[in-house]
């Protein structure tokens, strides 16, 4: 059965970070989207085209909304769900003095569905249809999250964290425990459903180099997964790293020394860039992803979107470094933080970063776009969800003026509708 979806429609054709952001998509005020039995996309174009096209398909009428790819959130911790927002620390302290007491509940596998739960449903309720997450060093935890994932029917991208030391010691595992439990979720989740295993060191802090080394060569053996971990998020984070790798050239040498540099590489943060790392992770063809609620609720730094030009950038919350499970206020502070850089995110890119663009980041061509062939995951946006946004969005111009304001000050309210495979979430 042919399903159509009316509204306005957005499709991108091109990167807007790399051609002229306003004509990058093309935006249809009386748009369709046609979606096949199969969950995926037949056809998006001006509404008379699409029902000619398919005569025979039920139509969902969204009025003047905003179809939208679903949001892609390439970086999050779901296990600290429960702890977003909590207060006065910086990167090392706060894990320390909050997140590995949190992460250590995960031992408890009805702990792990709940909160894997929890957060699906906060994901799916700020629009997110797809992210990438490290769980906890529990296997139970990766479990959970692909399980709970697969009842919904979501792709989803996550890996056990691993850690041998400088965390407490009720989270450590082992060189062989971090390499045999990698290998046995991947074997049992990988490709299964819309799963896909992501093998994730936490970061060069908390593994020694055998650790690092095994991952190295878990990836190694299996070079189409994606392997996830923290890249330059502080600047005491950097020293700490210099001084547990002396002989390392820099952060990023750690890991291209054991084994954990490729193009399926994706480095969370990565801020306080060398002009050599910089050179070394576009030469690879590595990701990297801008967490930019997290960034300045950490006191982390300012990203530098002048990377977007040089390789390809995720857009996530990074929850619960983040203070927000939404991609619109992620968005917002990707253009406020840019603005501290002088320059001015156009809507085009703060919208592809959200979805295409982390799509990129998580090397999915299935997700994030809306055009024929991808995942019928879409999120239906009200452009006028509050008197303020309404008042503002009612002046402009254009779809891009009419957009802006619900990505600056919007929020779940502004989620009218999110589908997934097709199928619209209650
Ligand atoms: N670096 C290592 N672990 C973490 C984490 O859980 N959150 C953030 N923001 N940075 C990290
Ligand atoms: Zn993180």
């Amino acid at each position: 059965m042919t399903t159509i979806l009316l509204g306005q429609t957005l499709a991108f054709t091109s990167d807007p970070f790399t051609t002229e952001p306003a004509d990058a998509a093309r935006h249809e005020t009386h748009g369709a989207v046609a979606i096949g039995a199969d969950g995926r996309i037949l056809g998006v174009g001006p509404a008379d085209d699409i029902c000619a096209a398919h005569p025979e398909a039920a139509r969902i009428d969204h009025g003047d909304a905003l179809i939208l790819p679903g949001f892609v959130d390439a970086h999050v911790h779901y296990p600290q769900t429960a702890m977003i927002a909590s207060w006065g620390k910086r990167l090392i302290d706060w894990l320390n003095s909050y997140t590995f007491p949190e992460e250590a509940q995960f031992f408890d596998p009805a702990y792990s569905a709940e909160i894997a739960d929890r957060y699906l449903d906060l994901a799916l309720a700020n629009g997110t249809t797809s992210f990438c997450t490290f769980c906890t060093i529990h296997p139970g935890s990766v479990d959970a999250i692909f399980e709970a994932a697969g009842r919904r029917n979501m792709g989803v991208w996550a890996g056990k964290t691993c850690m041998d030391r400088n965390a407490t010691a009720n989270l450590h595992d082992t060189v062989r425990s971090a390499y045999d439990d990698s290998a046995a979720l991947l074997a049992k989740w990988h490709g299964v459903g819309r799963a896909s295993y992501v093998i994730t060191p936490r970061f060069a802090p908390t593994s020694s180099r055998e650790q690092l080394e095994a991952l190295g060569a878990l990836w190694a053996a299996h070079p189409d997964c994606l392997m996830q971990t923290h890249l330059s998020e502080q600047t005491d984070e950097i020293a700490w790293v210099a001084e547990l790798f002396p002989e390392a050239r820099d952060y990023l040498d750690v890991y291209e020394a054991h084994g954990l540099l490729g193009t399926n590489g994706l480095y969370g943060h990565a801020i306080h860039l060398s002009a050599r790392e910089r050179d070394r992770l576009a030469e690879v063809g590595a990701a990297v992803t801008h967490c930019p609620t997290s960034n300045t609720f950490i006191g982390s730094g300012l990203f530098d979107m002048e990377l977007a030009s040089r390789m390809r950038v995720g857009l996530a919350t990074d929850t619960g470094g983040g203070s927000s499970f939404s991609m619109l206020r992620t968005m917002a502070a990707a253009y406020e933080i840019a603005q501290l850089r002088r320059n001015a995110l156009h809507p085009a890119q703060l919208l592809w970063l959200a979805t295409e663009g982390s799509a990129n980041a998580l090397g999915s061509g299935e997700i994030g776009r809306l055009a024929p062939g991808a995942m019928a995951d879409l999120v239906v946006l009200d452009l006028a969800s509050t008197p303020a946004i309404a008042q503002r969005s009612a002046r402009a111009d254009d779809i891009w003026q009419t957009v802006f304001p619900t990505i600056m000050m919007g929020d779940d309210r502004a989620v009218a509708r999110v589908y997934v495979a097709g199928q619209a979430v209650d």
